[in-house]
């Protein structure tokens, strides 16, 4: 179906609200998509026509919901390109999936002195389970630097990779600067040296389509949520090889092949990884959202998307007092701002008060704060549905804020 921001607009309900008396302008995709109808009805028809438990009754009802959530697997194996669809699993987010990463792959293959390689534009969410593996097992962190810009330093990158470097989880997008990162390159480079690289997708997928083949990545997780599906859900792909030598993470049922009190034998992927009944709606939800997406070209959502992100850059440039945090060669539709003398919080507020959403803070990446000095920004995070006119409405509520504030 071409691509035409009207006719996408009209398919999420939610833009046709108004907040304090204005139209919605949402302007926080980042931090979550909104859904379209087609995602909203497939949730609810699956609990008015199909919900029963999964991968264990012989009833019909348990057949269908098992069949739905297989096909939605399927769909996201084809949406990733992943070869196997047991390649591809269930989580309840991003987070999640690099928590599993962590804890599986680092019991097996981290001991102390061994290196994990991350960068400075993290999100928590891909620092802090590392850190806490690195304290079980003696394993260290090191961080790839970045420039002003918001850029990785691959030279610095490089020169870190060693015998002792087991795994680099690194951000494919950065969700406060919108960095798009040189995955090719960093994957390329591990490999060399024999090291798996796990991306932190979550920003990727609502921009971009992903071949994960193609980039030969070993890991790869997303979270549904952020890809106008379902909260709860997201997936981590991973490489059969690797997922096979990778001891469990939970343990309970379905993951299983056969309990006894004196050992338990491990059922074969995906399930050796999906302890427990899944969140169901969320998987088959996540598939409409695949299917939401997939039927329009990337080539013009990307365009589209690059298209806003350089009216805003532009418009949101030309007023005096603003700075953009964040001006990477290569961007996502993602812009972080500082209003100079005023607060970020008190910036979002006034935009709030005329209907637009932003995010402030520190967007779960206080070390990336850290190194520019500052307690967070706004943020305004664009996605498929944002069109020139919300644009402008941020422009005018930002001038508004300057002429409050400054
Ligand atoms: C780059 C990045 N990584 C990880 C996450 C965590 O995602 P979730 O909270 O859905 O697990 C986010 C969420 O904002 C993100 O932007």
């Amino acid at each position: 179906m071409s691509f035409d921001v009207a006719q996408v607009r009209a398919e999420f309900p939610i833009l046709q609200r108004t907040v304090n008396g204005h139209p919605l302008i949402y302007l926080d995709s980042g931090a979550s998509a909104q859904k379209p109808r087609s995602v909203i009805d497939c949730i609810a028809r699956y609990y008015r026509e199909q919900h029963a438990n999964i991968h264990r009754g012989v009833h019909h009802l348990s057949q269908q919901a098992t069949q739905a959530y297989e096909d939605a697997r399927e769909k996201i194996r084809c949406f990733i390109n992943a070869r196997h669809a047991h390649e591809v699993l269930f989580t309840k987010g991003t987070t999640d999936g690099i928590n599993l990463v962590a804890a599986a792959f680092g019991r097996k293959f981290l001991g102390a002195g061994d290196q994990i390689i991350i960068s400075t534009m993290e999100h928590h969410s891909n620092i802090v389970p590392w850190q806490m593996i690195c304290e079980q097992t003696g394993a260290m962190l090191k961080i790839i630097p970045i420039n002003q810009r918001g850029e990785l330093l691959m030279d610095d990158y490089e020169s870190m990779l060693g015998e002792r470097t087991k795994l680099i989880a690194v951000a494919h997008v950065s969700n406060s600067l919108g960095t798009i990162n040189p995955v090719t390159e960093i994957i390329k480079l591990a490999h060399q040296r024999g090291i798996p690289v796990l991306l932190d997708g979550a920003q990727t997928v609502p921009h971009m389509r992903v071949d994960v083949q193609a980039l030969d990545v070993d890991f790869f997780a997303f979270s549904g949520h952020k890809l106008f599906g379902p909260t709860g859900v997201g997936i981590l792909y991973g490489k059969q090889a690797l997922l096979n030598d990778m001891p469990p993470y939970q343990g309970g049922g379905d993951m299983i092949e056969r309990v006894t009190f004196e050992k338990t034998t491990y059922n074969t992927l995906p399930h050796k990884f999906e302890a427990g009944t899944p969140n169901i709606v969320g998987g088959i939800g996540l598939g409409a959202a695949v299917d939401f997406v997939s039927q329009y070209d990337e080539r013009e959502i990307v365009a589209h998307e690059q298209d806003i992100l350089e009216y805003a850059t532009q418009k949101l440039t030309d007023i005096d007092g603003v700075k953009i945090v964040g001006t990477a060669a290569n961007k996502a539709s993602v812009i972080s701002f500082l209003l100079d003398g005023a607060h970020p919080f008190d910036v979002g507020t006034i935009l709030d008060q005329q209907g637009i959403a932003v995010r402030t803070g520190h967007h779960c990446t206080q070390p990336l704060m850290d190194f520019y000095g500052i307690p967070g920004t706004a943020r305004a995070s664009f996605a498929l549905y944002n069109n020139r006119a919300d644009v402008d409405a941020l422009v005018a509520g930002v001038r508004r804020a300057a002429a409050m504030l400054l």
